[in-house]
């Protein structure tokens, strides 16, 4: 069984990629690890804690970097509730401060997570697989602490990217945005890199309909993944990114390809570097588009994805959880 180590910012995509992992019963979850991101680090791990909790799992939740590898905080980021947007007076939340589900009665564990991931990586009898859906700080941090970590890893998997769009800027994607430098040190490590980018995971949109069959499971985690893909499309339609109807899901994507890659329809390898200059591109993905299948390059960009089997991988596992 894979051996795995899942490093989130939860979230409400990062909440469905845990459930993913869990329940699809595919994967030796060593742990997972907590970023800043969507939220402050507390609170991320405090949602990852709720999630696991639901699913019954006793799976470690270590808490991570509270801030970039390199920069500070963009202003909005000090705002605990930064990814609420707040317009006429309502507040409208994509990824909710505490997650619509009882309060975490378990705890972080003592260790750091980036000494996790050393630690752990360093006595791995067999390479293990990270896969990173929020702000890559923990990684870049390991990799920068103890490089010799690169010889345990199998490969490492990004929800992260966007070529030619972005969702931040015009030309970056979140999780890379935030802290570029940490990107550029794992994309820049040697070891295998696949970017589930923003290309992928906007092909395969979720639509209301498939949140109320997600709830028919009848099961906790169905009824959970309902709720949250609600709250995203409304959240998204009066912010005027969507009508409401279609809703993308990033993160449990970068699971759905570890599960069966085919669910990634277009998968090039490309040489990449990511921006850090500070200016107009700042935390824009640059892929190579010249020397494509260069074997020299062990990155591999995705550029679409299989709709119907990414919604029915996410509706199998969900069926799996507990019962409501
Ligand atoms: C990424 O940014 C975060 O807000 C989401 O959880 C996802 O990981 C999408 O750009
Ligand atoms: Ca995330």
């Amino acid at each position: 069984m894979r051996k795995l180590i899942l490093d989130v910012d939860t979230g409400s995509d990062d909440a469905i990629a845990i459930m993913l992992a869990v329940l699809s019963g595919a994967f030796d979850l060593l742990g997972v690890t907590v970023c800043w991101g969507n939220r402050p680090v507390e609170a991320c791990a405090q949602n990852t804690l709720q999630v696991l909790e639901l699913l019954g799992s006793d799976v470690p939740v270590y808490q991570g970097c509270p801030e970039p590898m390199v920069r500070h905080l963009l202003p909005a980021r000090h705002i605990p509730n930064d990814v609420s947007i707040i317009e006429d007076g309502v507040e409208y939340t994509i990824h909710p401060a505490a997650m619509p589900l009882p309060p975490a009665r378990g705890h972080v564990q003592g260790k750091h997570a980036v000494s996790f991931l050393v630690e752990t990586l360093m006595a791995a009898q067999e390479p293990v697989t990270l896969v990173a859906v929020g702000p890559p700080t923990n990684l870049g941090l390991a990799f920068r602490m103890e490089p010799r970590i690169r010889d345990h890893v199998a490969e490492v998997v990004f929800m992260g990217g966007a070529v030619d769009m972005g969702n931040v800027t015009p030309v970056a994607e979140a999780n890379f945005f935030h802290d570029p430098e940490a990107a550029k040190i794992v994309l820049d490590s040697g070891v295998k890199v696949t970017c589930i980018t923003l290309n992928a995971t906007m092909a395969s949109p979720f639509t209301l309909a498939e949140a109320g069959e997600l709830e028919a499971l009848g099961t906790a985690s169905g009824a959970f993944a309902a709720d949250l893909i609600r709250i995203r499309a409304e959240a998204s339609r009066h912010l005027g990114w969507s009508d409401g109807t279609l809703e993308p899901v990033h993160d449990p994507l970068a699971i759905a390809y570890l599960l069966n890659p085919a669910v990634i329809t277009d998968l090039r390898r490309q040489r990449c570097n990511i921006d850090i200059s500070g200016g107009f591109a700042d935390g824009m993905l640059i892929v190579e588009h010249r020397n494509e299948n260069d074997r020299s390059v062990n990155t591999y960009v995705s550029y679409g994805s299989d709709c119907a089997l990414y919604h029915r991988m996410v509706k199998e596992a969900m069926a799996k959880g507990p019962k409501a």
